[in-house]
């Protein structure tokens, strides 16, 4: 079967809305900000599945490894007719769940849903040919604002792979657990991968590559602003910065100014001395009973909490109260 055309639940128009209030906000904070929704252009989609590759990245391949050992358990026990896919990207792990559900039968509709109209263009049409039969329905969304818009009926699915949620400050992912549960049913199921908290010599460096691709990745906010806003960043002005900040237990991606530098966008002149840091991201890594305890806040009841050989990255079956 085809995949469906794309469901657009954001508009360029609404997009481009959300990139200048955002980009107001962050760049006249006092400590200077951007959210990292915004490194997900078709470059940038193309960037995270470089990283996804890189030796030191090692938290794809751990989660690939607990998704391989335990795919056919989810199917089982989930008995899914509806996969839901949040930040879904390349997609790619996800197949092993396919391949599960696929052999057990029963799972008819897959749903994609990503800020990326490349990656999901893509990975849409790749897994409607592999899984004859499948009906694929992506839609282009953010999840921080359309979990309403998720398809209903039927046992229900949702995967937050990648340790995505990790990304969320502490107050927005509780925000964004709440609004989950309140577009699922009592007993539909949420599987989500979280990174674990671990010696800072091994998360360090899978945020700040030898190659230079997280570099690149994290410079590439500032091509995104100077091309939809017409700003006029210097992007090889700024220094990639990785840091782990042991009291929240998370990296922080920051943009450093190599020199002083005026930057000029929207209707602002924005001011950046040298050595001044623009946040861009953070990473949060997790402790098992935090996530229980989280999940727990948002009416879920974690069923199973399973992570890789070397216990580097877990993923937790949960299921709506
Ligand atoms: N799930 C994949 C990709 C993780 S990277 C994996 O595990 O490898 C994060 C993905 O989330 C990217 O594809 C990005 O485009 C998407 N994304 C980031 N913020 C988003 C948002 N607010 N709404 C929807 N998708 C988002
Ligand atoms: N969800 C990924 C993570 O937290 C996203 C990511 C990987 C990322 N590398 C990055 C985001 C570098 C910004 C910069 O691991």
């Amino acid at each position: 079967m085809s995949a469906e055309p794309l469901e657009i639940h954001l508009e360029e128009q609404d997009l481009g809305r959300s990139l200048r209030d955002d980009v107001r906000t962050g760049l006249t904070a006092e400590e200077k900000w951007l959210p990292p929704k915004w490194f997900y252009d078709a470059r940038g989609s193309e960037l995270f599945e470089e990283i996804t590759r890189l030796p030191e990245y090692y938290p794809t391949r751990a989660e690939r490894a607990v998704l391989a050992e335990r795919a056919a358990t989810i199917a089982e026990l989930t008995g899914a007719k509806t996969l839901i896919e949040l930040g879904s990207g390349s997609s790619e792990k996800t197949r092993l769940l396919l391949d599960a559900f696929t052999r057990r039968g029963g799972l008819g509709t897959f749903v994609p849903l990503d800020v990326s109209v490349s990656a999901l263009r893509q990975s849409t049409a790749e897994i409607a040919v592999d899984y004859p039969g499948l009906r694929v329905r992506g839609i282009v969304g953010d999840f921080t604002r359309h979990l309403d818009r998720l398809p209903t009926g039927g046992r229900r699915l949702v995967l937050f792979l990648g340790g995505t949620i990790g990304n969320l400050l502490p107050a927005e992912r509780a925000g964004f657990l709440a609004a989950m549960r309140a577009a699922l049913e009592p007993g539909d199921w949420l599987l989500i991968g979280t990174d674990l908290v671990k010696d800072p010599a091994v998360v360090v460096p899978a945020y700040d590559d030898a190659a230079g691709v997280t570099a690149e990745f994290n410079r590439n906010v500032l091509r995104v602003v100077n091309r939809e806003l017409g700003a006029d960043f210097d992007p090889e002005g700024f220094a990639h910065v990785a840091l782990w900040d042991p009291r929240r237990e998370w990296i922080e991606m920051r943009l450093r100014a190599r020199r002083p530098m005026r930057v000029r966008v929207l209707d602002l002149a924005v001011a950046f001395a040298e050595g001044e840091e623009l946040r861009t991201e953070v990473s949060a890594k997790f402790r098992p009973e935090g996530i229980a305890a989280e999940l727990g806040a948002a009416r879920f009841a974690a069923h199973d909490f399973w992570t890789d050989p070397d216990g580097l990255f877990g993923v937790t079956l949960a299921r709506a109260g």
